[in-house]
């Protein structure tokens, strides 16, 4: 339980780390990256250096300095960690490495002038108190899915059953569980954590569930990123019949209950999440509106499933927008998605759900275009292929 003296300790480094929180962070992640080879596998090197995973961290830190008083008011930033940390399979082990390593990161940052004794005592107090959240909100999470029929914790093998190749740039990969078994449902929308080893290096990465399945297989589709690790391994190397680690499917960004009209807005990759939400939305009488910008034909994946489900049912509707089209290329637009377009697009009915994903720049966009043609800022979701970040356009 954290004191009064703690709090205040805690709330007098938040202008600190309002101004320096990337910085503490980086050297955070310099001091456990260097000094704990076991953690390392965990964190994606590539989200180290663009600096999205510092930024990520810096903001969760400093949202639990800011509303240490009352923690409810994290709301959905506990959740969206959690399930992060579950689709990598974090565990309490790994939370007094981070512990440590944050404590001695903060007294070198801050140097011992402000990072007195009794603010380091407050900070391992709170500290302690949001590891002790986590951890039991992970293990919950954890629990659930070993629970649950065709649930399983932790790592469980599966074989490559299947490849289709979707596009220039993106490949489905079909995994069935070695074990034969069934396989957890999981909610439109969510994730698989894959885990690999390549050239001895062990290996963590997200995958969208891009269909539903019939609970005998899960469908991911990579999209073959330049210089990528494990997306290059996936096209080139992987054969069927080979064995990959899978750990269970996790993610808030999903399809929720509803009845009004939704609106599927991606680019790109970011077309995972959507293709599985509107297989489970089409056919409930809502009207679905699948929105769809790539860069030409040759790399636009999914395009003639997309086309059976609005032949098969009236009430989906699809627009497709190529921001570089090929000669012969058919889009219902071209160039970049503008407002005016998205405003088209749209079902005439604001009291819409939206959910959207692709490049960072892309979403910033739609969020603000959104906004503006008045679809409640509550009802517009989104997902990052990455650390979470602020969308600001
Ligand atoms: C929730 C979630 C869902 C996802 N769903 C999908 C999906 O459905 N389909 C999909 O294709 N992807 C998805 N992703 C992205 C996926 O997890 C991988 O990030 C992606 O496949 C790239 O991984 P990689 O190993 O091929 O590339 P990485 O090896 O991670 O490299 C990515 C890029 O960073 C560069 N890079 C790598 N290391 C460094 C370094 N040290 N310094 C500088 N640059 C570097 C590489 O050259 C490359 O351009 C999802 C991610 C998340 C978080
Ligand atoms: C109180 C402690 C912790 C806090 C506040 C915290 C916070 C965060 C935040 C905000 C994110 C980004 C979430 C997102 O992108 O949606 C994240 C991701 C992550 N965290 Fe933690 N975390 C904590 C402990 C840990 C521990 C103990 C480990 C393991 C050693 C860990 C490993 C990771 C990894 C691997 C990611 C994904 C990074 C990526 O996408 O590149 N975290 N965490």
């Amino acid at each position: 339980m954290l004191s009064a003296q703690h709090r205040a300790s805690i709330q007098a480094t938040v202008p600190l780390l309002e101004t320096g929180g990337e910085a503490l962070t980086r050297h955070f992640y310099r001091i456990m990256l260097g000094e704990h080879p076991e953690v390392r596998p965990l964190f994606n090197q590539a989200h180290q250096a663009s600096g999205d995973q510092q930024r990520a961290l810096a903001n969760g830190v400093l949202m639990y300095a800011r509303h240490i008083d009352r923690l409810e008011a994290l709301g959905p930033l506990v959740g969206q960690i959690v399930n992060k940390h579950v689709s990598l399979q974090i565990l309490p082990e790994h939370y007094p490495i981070v512990g440590s390593c944050l404590l001695r990161a903060i007294r070198e940052v801050l140097g011992a002038q402000i990072a007195t004794d009794a603010v380091l005592e407050a900070w391992a107090a709170a500290y302690g108190q949001l590891a002790e959240i986590l951890i039991g909100a992970e293990e919950q999470a954890y629990a659930t899915s070993a629970d649950a029929a065709g649930g399983w914790r932790g790592a469980r093998w599966f074989r490559l059953a299947n490849r289709v190749t979707e596009s220039e740039e993106i490949t489905s990969l079909h995994l069935v569980p070695e074990d034969g078994g069934a396989l957890l449902a999981f909610q439109p929308g969510q994730y698989i954590g894959l885990r690999l080893h390549l050239d001895g290096e062990e290996m963590r990465r997200n995958y969208s569930l891009s269909a539903l399945g019939d609970g005998r297989e899960y469908r991911i589709s990579v999209k073959r990123e330049v210089g990528g690790k494990v997306s290059n391994y996936l096209h080139d190397q992987l054969q069927v019949g080979d064995r990959l680690e899978l750990f269970p499917p996790a993610g808030d960004f999903v399809l929720r209950p509803s009845a009004k009209p939704l609106v599927l807005i991606s680019a790109g990759v970011g077309i995972t999440p959507a293709l599985s939400m509107l297989e489970a939305a089409k056919g409930s009488g809502r009207a679905i509106h699948f929105i769809h910008c790539a860069r030409h034909a040759g790399v636009h994946a999914f395009r003639d499933w997309v086309h059976a489900q609005t032949e098969a049912h009236p009430e989906v509707r699809h627009f497709y927008c190529y921001s570089e089209p090929r000669a012969d290329d058919q889009a219902h637009a071209t160039g970049l998605l503008t407002r005016e377009r998205l405003e088209q697009w749209l079902p005439e009915e604001r009291d819409l759900d939206a959910y959207f994903l692709g490049p960072k720049p892309f979403m910033a966009q739609v969020k603000k275009y959104l906004r503006e043609l008045g679809v409640p800022e509550q009802q517009s979701h989104y997902e990052f292929f990455g650390p979470a970040s602020a969308l600001e356009a």
